[in-house]
């Protein structure tokens, strides 16, 4: 172990391995290629304590080092306690060790299984962030969260949500993955129609504030205020050739899943990169590129390269002028955080293709208007 520094927090991690990807399993486990998505948590905690103007206890359940947690009692100024489970004795000694230094703010380790009794009840925060599936934790993250809380939950399971897996995804989830390109996306409204079920069985509404993709996982923040029963989220069975959104594929119908807004606006336009971040530049895009795909929050993502093969156009259509075409036909356009080239319209398929079609003719006038299939954007591969 060394003393090292993450954005604002000092504390013991494990040595870094240089590798890019998912981290594997060590005792004592620590992924740097995680501090952007910590910064993301400070972010949202900041902007979500700001609003209520009064601090909460939070709990991580699955604590490793304590990193991501500390982080956010050290870094947000949105708790006034938390505490850290962890249940392998090795990553246990070193989590008491951080949580020590931080004592005097809150923190306290817990050496405890998360599955059981919380160490309280009813808090303000509660972190989930597992190896792989939430599944396993997440009644009793909700039964430890307070009416008004804020839930923080991550997935790395995509070889299930996002569709190499089928079988076991409709198994686990309950839900028929999609696969390809637009697995990930997919895979992100799986979770958040599996959160909201979730919720609805603990008499608790389902109110999501921030939901992404980003490299290996998926994560959601939502808060779970009480009652809601009754009400119904916008949760489906989408199929493989929908009339509205890209084309998905054959083997659908995909889902059921979530195709709400994938964003708070309101909430969004609050969130800033805290002076702290460890990566305030990545942050920074990342907001920026979050604040403009909420304008066009609807499901799923478009890539231009799709809808030109689909379309048999000779090049795909230049991103910008696609959006601008589709926004001068009276639609919502705009980039997404999916892929550097992905889009989201509130534009019919029809339009899309119509808006391809004009954009490569303008750049190549011998293009003929009405070149190819109207199967855009898939099957996705
Ligand atoms: C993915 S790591 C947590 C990463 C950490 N949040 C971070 O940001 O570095 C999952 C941790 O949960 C611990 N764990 C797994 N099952 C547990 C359980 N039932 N109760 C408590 N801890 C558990 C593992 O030992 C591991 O340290």
């Amino acid at each position: 172990m060394r003393l090292a520094r993450e954005g604002g927090t000092e504390l013991l991690l494990p040595p870094v391995v240089a590798k890019r990807g998912p981290a594997r399993r060590a005792a004592v486990f620590y992924n740097p290629a995680m501090s952007l998505d910590r910064d993301i948590g400070v972010a949202v905690l900041t902007a979500w304590g700001r609003a209520r103007n009064r601090k909460v206890a939070a709990w991580e359940m699955l604590a490793a080092t304590g990193v991501r947690g500390l982080r956010l009692l050290v870094e947000s100024r949105a708790l006034e306690s938390l505490d850290l489970t962890e249940a392998n004795p090795a990553a246990f000694e070193v989590l008491s060790s951080n949580a020590a230094r931080y004592a005097g703010q809150g923190a306290k380790a817990v050496h405890a299984d998360a599955l059981l009794e919380p160490p309280r009840a009813g808090y303000g925060y509660v972190e989930l962030d597992p190896y792989g599936s939430p599944l396993p934790f997440l009644a009793s993250a909700i039964r430890a969260l307070a009416p008004d809380g804020l839930l923080g939950v991550t997935a790395t399971d995509l070889m299930v949500l996002a569709g190499p897996q089928p079988a076991v995804c409709e198994r686990k989830y309950g839900a028929h993955p999609l696969h390809g390109w637009l697995g990930p996306e997919g895979g992100l409204r799986i979770l958040l129609a599996t959160l909201s079920r979730a919720a609805r069985k603990a008499q608790r509404g389902f109110r999501p504030r921030l939901a992404y993709v980003l490299g290996h996982h998926l994560r959601v923040y939502a808060e779970l205020p009480p009652g809601g029963g009754a009400v119904l989220d916008p949760i489906h069975l989408v199929p493989g050739d929908p009339t509205t959104g890209p084309t998905l594929g054959g083997t659908g119908p995909f889902g059921p899943l979530w195709t709400g807004p994938i964003f708070d606006q309101e909430f969004l336009s609050t969130l800033g990169v805290p002076s702290t971040a460890a990566e305030p530049r990545p942050l920074a895009r990342l907001l920026a590129r979050w604040r403009e795909e909420r304008e066009a929050d609807t499901p799923f993502a478009y890539e231009p390269n799709r809808v030109a093969a689909a379309l048999g156009l000779p090049k795909p259509p230049p991103l910008g002028s696609l959006l601008e075409e589709l926004r001068a036909r009276g639609f919502l356009a705009a980039r997404s955080h999916l892929t550097a080239s992905a889009f989201r319209t509130t534009a019919p398929r029809e339009e899309v293709e119509a808006a391809a079609r004009e954009v490569a003719r303008r750049l190549d006038p011998t293009t003929p208007r009405t070149t190819g299939s109207s199967r855009t954007g898939a099957p996705p591969s």
